[in-house]
């Protein structure tokens, strides 16, 4: 199968103004179209053009293609990324709020930790919140490409910190960005339904 781009889940003008259209159709149209066509001709190269991008992330992770690895990992990050935000808004609530209450003590702590490690990650990357195998919730940080979708536990949001996230809006201002979004933008009902699935999210054929 080939690797498609996935359509963004409202308008590109949606989320304006904590992130603009023209930082949308360059994130959605240049960059995470720029990753499907690369993991698109890396996976032809090495006969895994029938393989759906799960499996091309993991082959790729157990063969130490770095290459292929980060091009498709890219792929899966963005498409986790976008339905990680909503124009409409949401809160936790049920099963996921009694989780963050339990793991983090309040819905607020849990953002001021978000905040701190997507601020404070070094350099580019992600940072996520993720149900854990035992249970709670907690905030992680990958590197680059890194994603949890080959970690232990399920991943429920994901915000990218690379600077193609919000340069185009806030120059270098990192924290406008990450605090705007924590503060609008979260799709607490996608959190809610990746917690309910058990499983971790598959981008779509
Ligand atoms: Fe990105």
């Amino acid at each position: 199968m080939t690797i498609s781009l996935m359509n963004l889940p409202y308008p590109h003008n949606a989320l304006e103004p904590v992130i603009s259209g023209a930082t949308l159709e360059v994130h959605h149209g240049k960059h995470h179209q720029a990753y499907v066509t690369k993991t698109n001709a890396l996976a032809a190269d090495r006969d895994l053009g029938a393989s759906d991008l799960e499996t091309i992330i993991r082959w790729a992770m157990n063969n130490q293609d770095k290459a292929l690895f980060n091009q498709a990992a890219q792929v899966w990050n963005h498409g986790f990324y976008w339905l990680s935000l909503s124009p409409d808004q949401s809160a936790p609530s049920g099963e996921l709020a009694a989780r963050i209450d339990r793991s983090f003590g309040s819905k607020d702590a849990l953002v001021q930790q978000f905040a701190e490690a997507a601020v404070g990650h070094f350099a580019s990357g992600w940072a996520w919140l993720v149900a854990r195998a035992d249970g709670m919730l907690s905030i992680q940080t990958t590197h680059d490409a890194g994603t949890l979708m080959v970690e232990h536990g399920i991943p429920l949001l994901t915000i990218d910190v690379w600077e193609h996230a919000y340069y185009i809006d806030r120059k270098n201002d990192r924290k406008a960005y990450v605090e705007a979004v924590l503060d609008r933008m979260l799709n607490w009902d996608f959190a809610a339904a990746n917690l309910a699935r058990e499983q971790v999210w598959t981008y779509p054929a």
